[in-house]
């Protein structure tokens, strides 16, 4: 879809359709939904008198303007009460809209700068979030469906602004909102693929592509490099798959420092049979989306590389499939990870943090002065928060402050969970250091707490977003599948730490 900027009358605009809004508890449109109404002979006004629109968030009411003017439709969306209106509810809005408009065949729409001026939205804000709900709104994943699609696409949406001076930064904001979205995109791809397309292989390939593209520094450490470097938690997961594991490297350089200011680990399970500990058939097809953490800052890094800020960000993510067979790990084997600590395995399927062990290893090996991972780590999570929120954990409120507010701007909730010490003592084990997993209770705590011993003093966040990267249904900009959460969190807090 073309995303473009325009100054201009909206309602002279000619496209198949173009959108205005009305706040809820208002009696008569203003602004450019005024100028609208008043072409349309007052049929907007009409509507809202007969409470036919009432401008709750999300109502959509499609008037036809019969020659009225250059535009065959016109929508008016509602953005719920003025007061309570936020740049989440723009997003979502669009994305409800643009769906509702490409199932009425529209391939070209026009839009003013929803929210603008109201909650403290600039022009540039307003047009990300357009540009961000239209392009994660519209997003398919038809890569292995040959029959034709039920509906055309959209091709062209265009944010009008009679004001020019606001005209650059509209512009910047559809540049800023397409780049975030079509890194979301990207990982919501990588997500939904299934585990046949998505091996370990294919995403260091991925990476590796997108490297090229964008200029950034690849890097894959194979098997045997693993071994060198005593790699025996990836190691150990990795040894009961076919699949050879790769350990993917990439690296944004943005700052003349030699420092690497912040690392960015992603989990990257392409499939999570749990191993030995093998989980129950219903529902393990959901598994091929345990590389959900690894996609997401894959994905994060092309955006890093398009938007160029002015720091240095290391990306790594331990990839490899969690299979049972005759070379697989067992409960009671005991692995010894790249720090040196020593691992019981009571269950094979708490392999994330296995694999992330070795990752923390390498990026604190590295140097890093911050640390943040991304995985689908814990039902236990799930089962707490639901897909509502992610779940973060760290041993720095700073950071971790950091990182709810990129959240926030995001549109991606995150929810601070306890790390009490007492917590840790669920993981002591009697033959090793530690334990892989502490048993039911806190589940979601103990494998943090369990990360925290191979993050150790290096400002460490973990965001474990089990249940988030996917969604069961459509609603506001996510679609049916793959989220691609939280890619658009670790963009916003890359730029933050940047500034
Ligand atoms: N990948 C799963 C966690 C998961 C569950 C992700 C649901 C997405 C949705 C993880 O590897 C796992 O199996 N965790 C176990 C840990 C347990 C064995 C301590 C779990 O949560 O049951
Ligand atoms: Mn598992
Ligand atoms: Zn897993």
């Amino acid at each position: 879809m073309e995303i473009k900027v325009a100054t201009g009358d909206i309602t002279r605009f000619e496209a198949d359709a173009i959108v205005v809004n009305f706040f809820e508890g208002r009696e008569h449109p203003e602004g450019d939904t005024a100028a609208v109404d008043k072409a349309l002979d007052g049929a907007i006004s009409q509507l809202i008198g007969r409470g036919e629109i009432k401008g709750k968030l999300n109502e959509i009411t499609v008037i036809h303007s019969l020659g009225k003017l250059p535009a065959a439709k016109v929508v008016v969306v509602g953005l719920g009460k003025q007061e309570e209106l936020s740049l989440n509810k723009v997003r979502g809005a669009v994305a409800e809209t643009c769906r509702l408009l490409r199932k009425k065949s529209v391939r070209n729409m026009a839009t003013v700068a929803q929210g603008e001026g109201i909650a403290g939205i600039s022009a540039e804000v307003s047009a990300q979030a357009i540009a961000e709900g239209a392009l994660l709104g519209v997003y398919a994943f038809r890569r292995h469906v040959t029959r034709p699609a039920e509906h055309g696409e959209l091709e062209q949406l265009t944010v009008v602004s009679a004001d020019r001076d606001k005209i650059a930064g509209l512009e910047q904001g559809c540049q800023k909102g397409r780049i975030l979205a079509e890194a979301t995109n990207l990982a919501r791809d990588m997500v939904n693929e299934p585990a046949n397309y998505m091996t370990p292989g294919d995403m260091a390939e991925m990476a590796s592509r997108l490297a090229e593209t964008h200029g950034l520094e690849f890097n894959v450490l194979e098997r045997e490099q693993m071994q060198e470097l005593g790699m025996g938690a990836l190691l150990g997961v990795a040894q009961g798959s076919q699949q050879p594991p790769k350990f993917i490297i990439l690296n944004y350089k943005g700052s003349d420092s030699k420092e690497i200011d912040v690392a960015l680990l992603g989990k990257g399970i392409t499939f999570d049979s749990g191993g030995i500990s093998i989980k129950p058939s219903e529902g393990m097809g959901e598994m091929k989306g345990d590389m959900a953490g690894g996609a997401a800052v894959i994905a994060a890094m092309s955006a890093i590389a398009q938007l160029k800020p002015r720091i240095n960000v290391l990306a790594l993510v331990p990839a490899t499939e969690n299979l049972p067979s005759g070379s697989a790990l067992k409960p009671a084997d005991i692995l010894t990870s790249m720090s040196g600590k020593t691992i019981e395995i009571i269950s094979t399927d708490a392999e994330g943090r296995l694999i992330l062990a070795d990752a923390l290893g390498y990026a604190s090996k590295q140097g890093a002065r911050l640390i943040v991972d991304v995985a689908t780590l814990t039902g236990a999570c799930r089962v707490a928060l639901g897909d509502i929120c992610t779940g973060a954990f760290g041993n720095n409120q700073e950071l971790i402050d950091k990182i709810i507010s990129a959240g926030t701007e995001a549109g991606e909730r995150i929810w601070q969970m306890p790390m009490y010490e007492e917590y840790k003592e669920q993981n002591k084990s009697d033959v090793a250091d530690i334990k892989n997993t502490g048993g039911r209770y806190a589940g979601a705590i103990t494998a943090a707490q369990f990360l925290a011993e191979f993050a150790g003093d290096t400002p460490w966040v973990h965001l474990d977003i089990a249940g988030k990267e996917m969604s069961d249904k459509e609603r506001n900009h996510l679609v049916k599948g793959a989220t691609g959460v939280p890619v658009r969190t670790l963009v916003n807090l890359v730029l933050a730490l940047a500034k």
